[in-house]
Formats: C-alpha cells, sequence, structure tokens
C-alpha cells in the first residue's frame, strides 16, 4: 500500500482540514507532517466549528489512528489547549500517537520569533510568532529539544542550556520579556504531552504500510510558503510539499501515493510577500467579506484575488499532484465577471513564473470568464450547477492538465461535492 498526501497549493487556509475530515472515514491513520501551532485547520460539523493547530485533522473519526509526525513543532501549552478544546466538545476523539522526534517549541522560541520580527521593522515575515522559525533552527542547528527527551533524566539541564542560549541572543535584539510565567505554563503542560504515546513513528508507518494500511498525510501552510519553493523570505521554515510528507513521517518517496492538491476558487495570503493577483478594490473586499477571509490562527485579515495560474501549475509540479480539489466556489457566486491570472509581465515581456527577483513591477495579465448568479452552498449535486461553474471547472483542468475530484460549497462537511 501507498501512502497518499494532502496539501495545500496556495499560501495556506485553502480548506485544508476540512477535506482531510471528509476524506478521513476512507483512511486508517491520519498523519499531519510538518509545521506547528502556526496552522489554523477548520473542520465544522454537526453545527460544530472547530480549529486544530497541531492535533490531525481525522480526530473526529474514533476507530482512526491520528499521528503527529516528526517532521512537526509541538508548543505544548498549545496541545494541552487543543485537546481541552476537543474535550470540552463532549464527543469522542480517536486515538492519537505522537513522534518521538518531534521538536518541542519552548517559550524563548516564541519570544525570539516577536524579537526577530520586530528587528525586521517594515521587512517583517508576518509570522504567527508561534515560534516555528526559531523551532526549526535549532532542529537544523542540532541543539532542539524533542518529543522523547522528556522523560530523560537530564531534560531539565538540556532545556537550561538552550534557554541560555536564547537569553543571550534575545539580549541581542535588546528584547524585553517576562520569561517566568510563560515557564511556568510550558512545564506544566508537559503532562498532558506525556498522557499520550510517544513512538518512533517512521517504524509505525512503515509497518502500516507493510499491512496494508490506508494512510493520509495532512499537510499545514501550502506550497508558496515552502522554505524552498516558496516566496523567500516570506516563507515558513518547513518543506510543506509532498517531499515533506517523506522527511515529516518517514514515507519512502516510492510509497507516496495520490497527491490531493487543495485551492481555493480565488487565492488568498495572510503575512507579507509577494502576491501578484492580489485586489484592492470593491471585489477584492466582496471576496474578503463573503469568504470570511480571517486567519484561523491569529484572526488577523487575509489578503484576497484572483486565482494564479502559473503560481498554481508550479505548486502542481514540484508536489506531482494527480487530483485537484477546488474549495470556496461558492464565495465567487453573484461576481459577473471572474478573472484568472495567466500569466505575468515584466519589463515588457510576457513570463509564465514568478522569478527569483523582487516582484516590483510585476504586473498579473488576466483573461475573463463569465460568473454565475445562483448560490452553490445549497448544492447537493454538482450538475445542477450553473454552466458557468462547469466552464470555470473544464477551463481550469484544462490548463492545469490536472483533474479536479472535489468541489467545495460551503464549511460544512456536507457541503463537498464530488465529481
Ligand atoms: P486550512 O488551514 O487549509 O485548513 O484552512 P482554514 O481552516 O485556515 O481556512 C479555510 C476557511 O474556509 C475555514 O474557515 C473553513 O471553514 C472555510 N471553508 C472551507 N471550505 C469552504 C467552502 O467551500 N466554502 C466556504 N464558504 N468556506 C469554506
Ligand atoms: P495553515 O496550515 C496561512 C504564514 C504567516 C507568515 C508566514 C510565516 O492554516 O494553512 P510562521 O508563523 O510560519 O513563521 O509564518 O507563513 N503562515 C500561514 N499562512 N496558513 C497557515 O497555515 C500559515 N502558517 C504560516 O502568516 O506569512
Ligand atoms: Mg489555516
Amino acid at each position: 500500500m501507498k501512502a497518499d498526501v494532502l496539501l495545500g497549493l496556495q499560501w495556506g487556509d485553502e480548506g485544508k482540514g476540512k477535506i482531510v475530515d471528509v476524506l478521513t472515514s476512507q483512511y486508517d491513520i491520519i498523519a499531519r507532517f510538518q509545521g506547528g501551532p502556526n496552522a489554523g485547520h477548520t473542520l465544522e460539523f454537526d453545527g460544530i466549528k472547530h480549529v486544530l493547530h497541531t492535533i490531525p485533522s481525522g480526530i473526529f473519526h474514533p476507530g482512526v489512528v491520528n499521528l503527529i509526525g516528526n517532521g512537526v513543532v509541538i508548543d505544548p501549552v498549545i496541545f494541552e489547549r487543543e485537546i481541552n478544546d476537543i474535550k470540552a466538545l463532549g464527543i469522542p476523539m480517536s486515538e492519537l500517537l505522537i513522534s518521538k522526534k518531534a521538536h518541542l517549541i519552548l517559550p524563548t522560541h516564541k519570544l525570539l520569533d516577536a524579537a526577530s520580527e520586530k528587528a525586521k521593522g517594515k521587512e517583517k515575515i508576518g509570522s504567527t510568532l508561534k515560534g516555528i522559525g526559531p523551532t526549526y533552527m535549532d532542529k537544523t542547528g542540532r541543539n532542539g529539544l524533542r518529543v522523547g527527551d522528556i522523560s530523560a533524566v537530564d531534560f531539565k539541564e538540556r532545556y537550561e542550556k538552550l534557554k541560555q542560549k536564547h537569553i543571550q541572543l534575545l539580549n541581542f535584539y535588546d528584547f524585553e520579556y517576562e520569561l517566568e510565567e510563560l515557564e511556568t505554563a510550558w512545564f506544566a503542560s508537559l503532562a498532558t504531552l506525556k498522557n499520550f504515546e510517544h513512538i518512533e513513528s517512521e517504524h509505525y508507518i512503515h509497518n502500516a504500510l507493510k499491512e496494508n494500511k490506508k494512510i493520509l498525510a495532512e499537510g499545514a501552510q501550502g506550497a508558496l510558503l515552502d522554505i524552498d519553493f516558496g516566496s523567500y523570505p516570506f516563507v515558513t521554515s518547513s518543506n510543506t510539499i509532498t517531499a515533506g510528507a517523506c522527511t515529516g513521517l518517514g514515507i519512502a518517496p516510492n510509497k507516496i501515493g495520490d497527491v490531493f492538491g487543495i485551492f481555493k476558487a480565488y487565492c488568498t495570503r495572510v503575512g507579507s510577500g509577494p502576491f501578484p493577483s492580489e485586489l484592492f478594490d470593491e471585489v477584492g473586499a466582496i471576496l474578503a467579506k463573503i469568504g470570511n477571509e480571517f486567519g484561523a490562527t491569529t484572526g488577523r485579515p487575509r489578503r484576497c484575488g484572483w486565482i494564479d495560474i502559473p503560481a498554481l501549475k508550479y505548486a502542481i509540479n514540484i508536489n506531482g499532484v494527480t487530483q485537484l480539489m477546488m474549495m470556496k466556489a461558492d464565495v465567487l457566486s453573484g461576481i459577473d465577471t471572474i478573472k484568472v491570472c495567466t500569466h505575468y509581465e515584466l519589463n515588457g515581456e510576457q513570463i509564465d513564473y514568478l522569478p527569483f527577483e523582487d516582484n516590483e513591477g510585476l504586473t498579473p495579465v488576466y483573461k475573463e470568464l463569465e460568473g454565475w448568479e445562483m448560490d452553490l452552498m445549497q448544492l447537493e449535486n454538482l450538475a445542477d450547477a450553473p454552466k458557468a461553474v462547469h466552464d470555470y471547472i473544464a477551463w481550469l483542468e484544462e490548463v492545469l492538465e490536472t483533474p479536479i475530484k472535489i468541489v467545495s460549497v460551503g464549511p460544512d462537511r456536507k457541503q463537498t461535492l464530488f465529481r
């Protein structure tokens, strides 16, 4: 058996959480492979709206195993809050396993994130300030603490050593901070993390595949926020692409099956960085309002724009996407003319890729497609959708050379149309 991968093709918040939840009944294991509590994955069902940050989106399906992989970074305080929030819903939670090799976000990592952003001033990344960058820096710098270290006898000493290093850096930044309360909460929250089984998840995954178990690897963020291929430096600090599922779970590349690429019928971005098809007009404001485009983690307004074909093609190629899923089609209802960015113009030339250099002066070139009036949220069958919806889907499939298998028409689990 091979493992399928589900990931975002834009700048995050495509609706990954919703689709993982919808697909979970077809799988035995749902495994998050990278990122941390910078993610906010929203699930809606039976009148419940719930946002997950570290915990995989299969958690509301009893009988399924959820796994937090080695590629994920965990803040024990946020993890504890997530567990408590799930318990408060009073509905069954499925099994949750955690990789011993997942790195821990320390309170000082969060402070360093804030200090780094402050020092960057106008050039700030727009980080979610969850300590993601500093934690991955310690991972690659070979200084990090991992989930499996919590039970080591010298854990406290190793924590102190790393903390002292961070304090020196915070002093370098001349950053004022209060650590005591954060630390107390952090150490107290380790108890919740300890309640779950810590495993060497690569062996678990390997054996599961041998036993023909069905695995879905859940990504966080999106391809355009990838540390290598995103709009650097305005990116996150992990590999958000299919390759990240290999390193973040220990799945061999030849054991990757389908790759589900999720994209919005338009495009959004939260935080700083290039966004060629961004809208600053009334249409952008309408997309933000109808789409309720506010970050699930930070509550910040998301920047909105038209779909960007060169960027999507790039993401499809890098991820080896086999099936597409188009989200939030309902948000476009009532917009007379839908625009799609087919390429860009730079210095009088037409290009179909995001250039390495500064994107100043990059102008999107649009094709216009007919919109539709009908509210799609009540649709139960895609066949009943207006012709303009079918034309939009057909046009996208042709230019993206990949089939669109799901069209989402609302936030609820049920508002999902299969093709
Ligand atoms: P994720 O990070 O990729 O899981 O996405 P988020 O949860 O951050 O953001 C997606 C938002 O859109 C959430 O508020 C979802 O409830 C909502 N959503 C998902 N699919 C649809 C859809 O088809 N239509 C509408 N209107 N909202 C959707
Ligand atoms: P999900 O999984 C949207 C963005 C931040 C910032 C940049 C770096 O919900 O799609 P970081 O906190 O990683 O240092 O921030 O990446 N970002 C996201 N944007 N959705 C996310 O996750 C994001 N996670 C990080 O806004 O621009
Ligand atoms: Mg999100």
